[in-house]
């Protein structure tokens, strides 16, 4: 049996303990992968900081992380899909309230992944562009495909074009490259937000038109763009986002829902101390946006919903886009592991690295560690 070594969550506040963890076997519809990278999510640093407040069933110590691409390890007995030794992409699924479980995190040597939530990566792929996709992918998929979120046409090699058009607040975001992507091969035209000098590359990735958000008329430049088009909704991604996006979606034809992915207040500006110090600080800016929002939407007849990231493991968007749409998509350069990976270091104990990082702040990158 391989030796795993992970790198756990002990205690709130303080910093992760790299040292041995068990090997757990696969399930009968997992994989076991050997990680090669790992990327870093804000929620990955969040959670050490605010401890119970964002996911309180978890128990220390535990192993965080969600992103990961490696090799396959081991195959559960039903799985048909993959081999040992296969490149793959997958989302690791441990936080999730109905696993809560370390064996599933991403910051360890060897994780088990649900098969349906992994995909295979094409040899020129290296795996540190590869983990960047994971939570920035499946968020941004159950925003848009869920049932009771956008509920958009799923996307495809040759999508039927809807004639719609949607809204991505936060388009250089990690969610919002995939967003962008997702949106465009489910036929739909896309505007969305930026700042300037990420202008071309969200073009690139398919984006129709992208807006300044610095601008003070970015609402109104937006909402005149869109006249005689007829919008999908709007998914609110950047912090502070779900105003503007129920602004445009309130004054265009369409249907009236802002998916909501970002949290009112910026994870960065959480800062030190207890969590209770913190939520004093960040309630008053918290609360006042919430009711805001709440307001607009109700005053509005806009409905809205907050997306839990990886939700679409216990639906049909999971298999939708790990096993029906990505493996081809990115053999057939239909879809690029975006945003481009910043790697920090190589080895378990550059993630805690990683996090100082990536909480200064990134503009379309995402912070990956080698292992
Ligand atoms: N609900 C969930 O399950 C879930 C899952 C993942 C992430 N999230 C949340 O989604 C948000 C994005 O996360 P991420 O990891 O994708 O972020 P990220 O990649 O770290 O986001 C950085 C980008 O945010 C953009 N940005 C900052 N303020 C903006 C604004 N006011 N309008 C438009 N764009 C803005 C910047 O664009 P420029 O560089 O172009 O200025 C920058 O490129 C965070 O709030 C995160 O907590 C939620």
């Amino acid at each position: 049996m391989p030796t795993n070594t992970a790198a756990w969550f002990v205690a709130k506040q303080d910093k992760l303990e790299v040292k041995p963890a068990p090997y757990t076997a696969p399930g009968a519809a997992e994989i076991v992968v050997r990680n090669h990278a790992v990327a870093i999510n804000p929620v990955d640093w969040a959670i050490p900081i605010l401890g119970d407040v964002m996911f309180p069933w978890i128990k220390c110590p535990t192993v965080l992380g969600a992103d990961l691409a490696g090799e396959v390890a081991e195959v559960g007995k039903d799985v048909t899909r993959f081999n040992v030794g296969d490149r793959v992409v997958g989302h690791a699924v441990g936080l999730n309230k109905n696993r809560n479980n370390a064996a599933e995190g991403a910051f360890q040597i060897y994780s088990v992944v649900s098969a349906h939530m992994a995909s295979p990566i094409p040899d020129v792929l290296p795996y540190e562009s590869a983990a960047v996709l994971p939570l920035g992918l499946s968020t941004a998929a159950c925003g848009l495909f869920q049932k009771d979120f956008l509920a958009l046409q799923h996307p495809s090699a040759n999508p039927r074009p809807t004639g719609k058009s949607l809204l991505i607040w936060g388009g250089a975001t990690s969610v919002g490259v995939n967003a962008i992507q997702l949106a465009v091969a489910a036929g739909y035209e896309v505007f969305t937000t930026s700042s300037p000098h990420n202008f071309d590359y969200l073009r690139s990735l398919g984006a129709s038109e992208v807006f300044d958000y610095h601008g003070q008329t970015v609402v109104n430049d937006i909402i005149a763009s869109l006249k005689g088009k007829t919008i999908a909704g709007a998914l609110a991604i950047a912090t502070g986002s779900t105003g503007p996006c129920l602004d445009v979606v309130y004054a265009s034809q369409g249907d009236k829902f802002v998916a909501i992915a970002g949290a009112p207040v910026a994870l960065s500006e959480l800062g030190s101390g207890g969590t209770l110090q913190i939520l004093l600080r960040m309630a008053p800016k918290m609360l006042g946006s919430n009711i805001s929002s709440g307001l607009k939407s109700f005053t509005r007849g806009i409905r809205t919903k907050f997306i839990f990231g990886s939700s679409l493991v216990d639906n049909e968007v999971g298999p939708a886009i790990y096993v029906d749409f990505l493996p081809r998509a990115l053999a057939e350069g239909r879809y690029i592991a975006a945003p481009p990976a910043l790697v920090v270091g190589k080895g378990l104990e550059a993630i805690q690295t990683g996090f100082e990082v990536q909480q200064k702040g990134m503009s379309a990158q995402k912070v990956v560690v080698s292992l």
